[in-house]
């Protein structure tokens, strides 16, 4: 047995812990047919799952939306995502779970009594490096082709997945979506905005995913007296934005020093990102911090 066997990673499915490479599902799996699914991805910090009742929450929402029930109560949640933590030890971790509607012979229609199929891992989080954090990043705008339920975490991604390789093929990390000439979010991130120094970000709704992350930046912006509002952002405010940020549970903050080939702002990372960060830092050293004791 090589090194790499021995080291495999140990994932969760359908009840029992084994090695990613057993670790299978049938091919009439609706997630795999469909795209009949959801899912959530949860940073952790210092061994402990970041917002998991936030996160459990959203799951919630996704599942009550495809008229699916939570196999699990939050309790076993935290034991099965608790469980997964343990091959990292304290290093920082990104939890991916995804449940589908099981496994089932091919017909739109909800198959009777079929059990969901229920996934975890965890792996190493890995957030931007230090290059992109220093630069900041590039992203262009891209028409949200999306449709009208957004703020379902579905695993059925093609949209976002196509939004991306958009941007990639730009020489870019991420789209910024727009619908009806007003910024949504991007393909996998919230957007921010920095204007005279207030900071923005688009309010909760049906067209973009109620970011755990953009959350507790508003919470964070809020707590240390930033002016901050949850309000429209046009595309007009956007190209002449002072600033922009993404967020995600793996980007975190990052900001966007260019849009569609022009510099956003002076061209590099802004004041008021600097501060948010360093802000953003210090909480996740404090949340480390309180893990260990
Ligand atoms: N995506 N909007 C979309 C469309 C997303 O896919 C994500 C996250 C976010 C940010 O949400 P949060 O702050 O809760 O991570 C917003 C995850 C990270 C992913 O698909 O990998």
């Amino acid at each position: 047995m090589s090194a790499d066997t021995i080291s495999e990673e140990i994932v969760y499915l359908n009840g029992d812990y084994l090695p990613i490479s057993q670790a299978c599902v049938p091919v009439l799996d609706r997630g795999f047919i469909f795209g009949d699914g959801v899912y959530e991805v949860i940073p952790a910090y210092g061994g402990r799952l970041f917002r998991l009742d936030e996160h459990l929450g959203r799951l919630d929402n996704s599942l009550e939306a495809i008229r699916l029930d939570n196999p699990y109560g939050h309790k076993k949640w935290q034991e099965v995502l608790s469980k997964l933590l343990q091959q990292y030890g304290d290093s920082d971790q990104s939890v991916y779970l995804q449940i589908t509607r099981g496994v089932a012979k091919r017909d739109h229609g909800f198959p009777p009594d079929t059990p969901a199929t229920v996934f975890a891992m965890s792996s190493k989080l890995s957030t931007p490096d230090a290059t992109s954090l220093a630069r900041g990043i590039a992203a262009i705008t891209s028409t949200d082709t999306r449709w009208q339920n957004c703020y379902i975490k579905t695993i059925a991604l093609l949209p976002n997945i196509l939004l991306r390789q958009q941007a990639l093929d730009r020489e870019a990390l991420e789209a910024i979506l727009i619908r009806d000439g007003r910024v949504t979010e991007g393909t996998a991130s919230n957007v921010f905005i920095v204007q005279h120094g207030v900071i923005k970000t688009p309010p909760k709704s049906a067209q973009l995913l109620p970011g755990i992350t953009r959350d507790l930046v508003v919470e964070l912006a809020h707590a240390n007296e930033f002016a901050c509002e949850e309000t429209n952002i046009s595309e007009a405010e956007l190209n002449s934005a002072d600033e922009i940020w993404i967020t995600s549970s793996t980007k975190e903050i990052l900001p966007v020093t260019q849009l569609n080939g022009q510099a956003v702002g002076h061209g590099q990372p802004g004041p008021v990102w600097h501060k948010m960060i360093a802000i953003f830092q210090a909480y996740k050293a404090h949340l480390r911090k309180q893990s260990k004791s």
